[in-house]
């Protein structure tokens, strides 16, 4: 049973993945240090697969306990790097904090990916390194813009670090470009626990609608688009998910030192648009207003989806209002849940 390193795995897609994993036949460990995420989520994980799986608290940004990780696991046969801030907004406003954090632990872990000559090596990129795209949808030879934030730029550098060790090493890699992951795992068992206020459009809203907090904020409806609020590609984090088992498994055969896929469901909503499905969905009036404009975002984008269709065999299949359906129950799954797991999460 091959074994693979899944960082972050305590996080919001790294959850996901590591369940998909596991029913794909895959061992899997987890290193995440619970700074954005809750140990808590493993239970959930072990309750949808049966694995109750170990997760190493440990700060990527410190190259030792990273590599002592390595050390005890000799038979690691692929990483999935997903450890980062993913924050639009918050890079902004602290962008040393994201470099520090984003490219130290990329650093480290592909020290260690070259040291112990790991094969595979999966990257989380995101579609925020494409800036705003002159058109859309983007191809994954659509030329790179300014990152408008801090966040989409550690993405940028962090593709072309992953390019150079896979053309200085034995290891094949594959850059998985995320559009907006939005919804949880079906059963409930798990799904996105921001900690704090949540930067997100989709827990804003589940949250404002089930009333943690007061109102949510469109944030601004003066762009030019069809309704004046932006667009986005929203893909369910299930079908992300089980982009990364399709990618490992693609990696065993492929020849190419360096894959880049788009992971977007190839379709755009704008922010409103994903509030009216919301309330068709949960048949609740969402409490919003309109807003300025939030720096960094970008206008619109969606994914052309093309070669992950070809090549990894992946096909979408969830749709808006699955997405809506499972971020909403999820949200109601939180509010009701008396279990001692979800009661311990904080994340209001
Ligand atoms: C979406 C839209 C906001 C909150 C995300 C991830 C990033 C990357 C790309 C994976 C924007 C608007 C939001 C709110 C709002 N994914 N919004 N009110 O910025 O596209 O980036 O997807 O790597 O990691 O952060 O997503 O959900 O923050 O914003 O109006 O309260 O919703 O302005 O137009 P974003 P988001």
């Amino acid at each position: 049973m091959k074994k693979i390193l899944v960082t972050g795995g305590c996080g919001y897609i790294g959850s996901h993945t590591i369940v998909d994993l596991i029913e794909n036949g895959f061992s899997v460990i987890s290193v995440d240090n619970n700074s954005r995420s809750n140990p808590e989520i493993l239970k959930g994980i072990e309750k949808i697969t049966g694995v109750l799986i170990k997760n190493y608290c440990v700060d990527l940004c410190i190259f030792d306990d990273t590599h002592a990780i390595f050390q005890e696991n000799p038979d690691i046969s692929g990483i999935i790097h997903f450890a980062a801030y993913k924050a639009v907004g918050e890079s902004v406003q602290h962008p040393m904090m994201y470099f520090e954090n984003n490219i130290n632990s990329l650093i480290n872990i592909l020290k260690c990916a070259s040291e112990f000559q790991i094969p595979h090596f999966v990257f989380s990129s995101s579609c925020t390194v494409y800036g705003n795209p002159e058109q859309v949808p983007v191809t994954e030879n659509t030329p790179f813009q300014h990152a408008e934030s801090p966040y989409g730029y550690t993405k940028q550098i962090g593709e072309e670090m992953v390019r150079y060790s896979s053309d200085s090493t034995n290891m094949k890699s594959v850059l998985l470009r995320y559009f907006n992951p939005v919804g949880a795992h079906p059963s409930c068992a798990i799904g996105e626990l921001p900690l704090g206020k949540p930067a997100n459009l989709v827990p804003a809203i589940t949250q404002t609608a089930i009333g943690k907090l007061p109102e949510m904020t469109v944030f601004g409806d003066d762009y030019p688009t069809h309704d004046g609020s932006c667009i986005r590609d929203y893909i369910h984090v299930s079908d992300i998910a089980h982009a990364h088992t399709l990618a490992l498994k693609f990696l065993e055969s492929s020849h190419k030192k360096l894959n880049i896929y788009n992971l977007g469901s190839g379709n755009g909503f704008s922010v409103l648009e994903v509030i009216k499905m919301f309330e068709e969905v949960s048949n609740k009036k969402l409490n919003y207003k309109i807003g300025s404009r939030r720096p960094g975002d970008v206008i619109a984008i969606y994914a052309n989806n093309d070669n992950a269709k070809n090549d990894l065999k992946w096909n979408c299949k969830y749709d808006l209002r699955d997405m809506m359906k499972t971020a909403w129950d999820w949200e109601l799954k939180l509010y009701n849940d008396t279990s001692p797991m979800l009661k311990n999460i904080s994340h209001n």
